[in-house]
């Protein structure tokens, strides 16, 4: 059986995180996330933390060179020489072009989810994350057992710095511009499954499972 990758594609909020991680349990492979790694380099000061910073905060992506640099480094792992999801990478044709080189000869499909504008700066102002573990709730939707307390390590759950609306509303423009072109990019090559983002994790989760194919 061919390697098998899957990429999530979509806008900010959309629940490539959410989605990608129960699907990684689900199926047993692992999952990169680029925007995890940028935001643990920045928190320890490396050098594509400092050149980062300025692009995470103000919701700009960072420039490929960097990513594509990061991602290929990630990607040497052994852990993901049996198959990987990838979250929030490619984000430009730039990016896509490279992952395809590292993704030849795999079994690659493409999970877009999609959800309208106001859907989505209306949710992320929701989203808290576990400072200590990085784990992704939604006060309304996915909400902790105890108020600001993370369920699996007790972190203090806070809102990150980019789910500012003027923020979100950055970072949706960002993707209009740069990232929407992926969509026909993967639509052409007829690896492309779309879904909808804007329901309940469960009603996304049940129609992966029915419409998804390997
Ligand atoms: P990144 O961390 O990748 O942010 P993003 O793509 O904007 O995505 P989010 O993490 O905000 O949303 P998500 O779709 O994962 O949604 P989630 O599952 O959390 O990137 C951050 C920054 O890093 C970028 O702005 C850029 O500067 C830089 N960067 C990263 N990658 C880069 C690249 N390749 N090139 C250049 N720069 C890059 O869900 C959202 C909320 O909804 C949660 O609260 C969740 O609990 C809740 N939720 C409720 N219902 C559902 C449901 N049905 N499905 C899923 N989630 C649900």
């Amino acid at each position: 059986m061919r390697k098998r990758v899957l990429i999530l594609l979509g806008p900010p909020g959309a629940g490539k995180g959410t989605v990608g991680n129960s699907l990684s349990k689900q199926w047993g492979i692992p999952i990169i996330s680029s925007g995890d790694i940028l935001r643990e380099h920045l928190k320890a000061n490396t050098d594509i933390g400092n050149i980062a910073k300025k692009y995470v905060e103000s919701g700009e992506l960072v420039p490929d060179d960097v990513v594509e640099g990061m991602i290929a480094d990630e990607l040497k792992k052994t852990i993901y020489a049996n198959g990987f999801i990838i979250d929030g990478f490619p984000r430009t044709v730039n990016q896509a072009k490279m992952l395809d080189k590292i993704i030849e000869n795999t079994n690659t499909k493409v999970l877009y989810l999609k959800a309208d504008d106001d859907f989505l700066v209306n949710r992320l102002s929701k989203r808290r994350v576990c400072e200590g573990c990085g784990k992704t709730y939604h006060l309304i939707n996915i909400s902790p057992q105890k108020e600001g307390i993370c369920d699996i390590c007790g972190g203090k759950l806070i809102q990150r710095a980019d789910d500012r609306e003027d923020v979100v509303r950055r970072r949706l423009a960002a993707y209009k511009e740069l990232t929407t072109p992926l969509i026909e990019y993967y639509d052409r090559k007829k690896i492309l499954f779309s879904v909808n983002g804007n329901g309940e994790l469960i009603d996304t989760l049940t129609e992966i499972k029915k419409t998804f194919e390997w």
